[in-house]
């Protein structure tokens, strides 16, 4: 039987990650990252103006293989150099993800590797402990996509605390609703942000929800509405002339909610850092404003690339350094939990 890695120690990971509509494979040597491949699938959802999971699945199934080839190649590795494989295992689309744990339970189990199951969200704020730079607990990590919208509080490599989340929509999914409303393409959020540029954030006053609540979740479902209700008080000529405006202040309640759940979050704790991940980080407005608030708060903040900001797996290899690997063959009953 292969040996059985000791989680944190100078590991070589395969990551494999299928949870959503990116088909992801990676090689992470410890923290260093050998290779990152990703396979998109916007362009195939793009027509159905979001994620259908059936075709997700469906692009999995063909891509797996060559991704997973593909970042062993570009790693300079075969399968039996690695010590153990990383795969998500929930949550996300349930077709999905069950294309990548078979296919992680398929590669390692003829080779006795070792498997870890990753939480697809621990390896959100995972992103972070990679090099070049890696973050060191504790900090805050606000993860915002067209999935999830999270604040976790981390405190170890193993794991965060939940300290607020959506009730609703997630904001990610906020902005590609409201920019299929304005009639703009999928994804919404580089749309309304390009629109934006051109409009005034306080020609129009849409709700922040949830700012007088206590607590730390989110909700972005009343937002869109707003937005359906402002779009119908307005005729075509009037509502052409107004778009960038629309879309700027759209996408200013929608960050003034981000932002306004990581400052409150920071008030009363005893963090170091801020880390942002998800697909909505590459927002300019979002990122600006919380530069900002860390400046103020004299707060390091961590902003990872792009590509480990969307869904990739050294991120979930990342996380699987410090979680324990399951021996053979314990993991051939595993599945995956949406
Ligand atoms: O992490 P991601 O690629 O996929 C998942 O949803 O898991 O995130 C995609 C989301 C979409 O909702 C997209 O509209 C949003 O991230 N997004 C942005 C920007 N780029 C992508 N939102 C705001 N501004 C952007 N520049
Ligand atoms: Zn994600």
């Amino acid at each position: 039987m292969a040996r059985v890695p000791v989680p944190g120690r100078g590991l070589t990971l395969l990551g494999i990650e299928t949870s959503c509509d990116d088909t992801c494979a990676a090689v992470v040597d410890d923290a260093r990252i050998l290779s990152n491949v990703i396979s998109s699938q916007a362009s195939a959802h793009a027509r159905y103006g979001g994620v259908v999971p059936e075709v997700a699945s469906r692009h999995h199934l063909e891509l797996v293989n060559p991704v997973v080839d593909a970042a062993l190649a570009e790693a300079d590795l075969e399968l039996a150099d690695v010590d153990a494989l990383a795969v998500t295992t929930r949550p996300g689309l349930i077709g999905a993800l069950l294309v990548g744990v078979a296919t992680a339970k398929g590669l390692a189990a003829p080779l006795r590797k070792p498997l870890i199951g990753v939480d697809h969200l621990h390896g959100h704020v995972a992103a972070n402990f990679l090099e070049p730079d890696p973050l060191e607990p504790p900090f805050v990590c606000l993860i915002a996509s067209g999935g999830h919208t999270l604040l976790a509080g981390v405190t170890s490599h193993e794991g965060f605390d939940v300290l607020g989340q959506t009730l609703d929509d997630a904001a990610g999914e906020a902005l590609d609703k409201g920019a299929r409303l304005l009639g703009l393409g999928y994804p919404g959020g580089p749309a309304i942000e390009r629109l934006a540029r051109e409009g005034d954030p306080a020609a129009f006053e849409f709700p922040v929800a949830m700012s007088r609540d206590p607590g730390l979740d989110f909700s972005f479902s009343g937002l869109k509405t707003a937005l359906l209700y402002t779009l119908r008080e307005l005729d075509s000529v009037e509502l052409e002339r107004r778009r960038a405006d629309i879309a700027a202040s759209y996408q200013a309640a929608v960050v003034g909610q981000l932002i306004a759940k990581l400052e409150r979050s920071l008030t009363g704790g005893d963090w170091a850092a801020v880390a942002l991940g998800g697909g909505v980080a590459a927002n300019s407005l979002w990122r600006e404003e919380t530069v900002a608030l860390c400046d103020d708060r004299g707060l390091r903040l961590k902003l990872v690339p792009g590509e480990l900001c969307t869904d990739n797996a050294a991120m979930i290899a990342s996380a699987a350094r410090f979680l324990d690997p399951a021996p053979y063959p314990e993991y051939l009953a595993w599945t995956a939990a949406a």
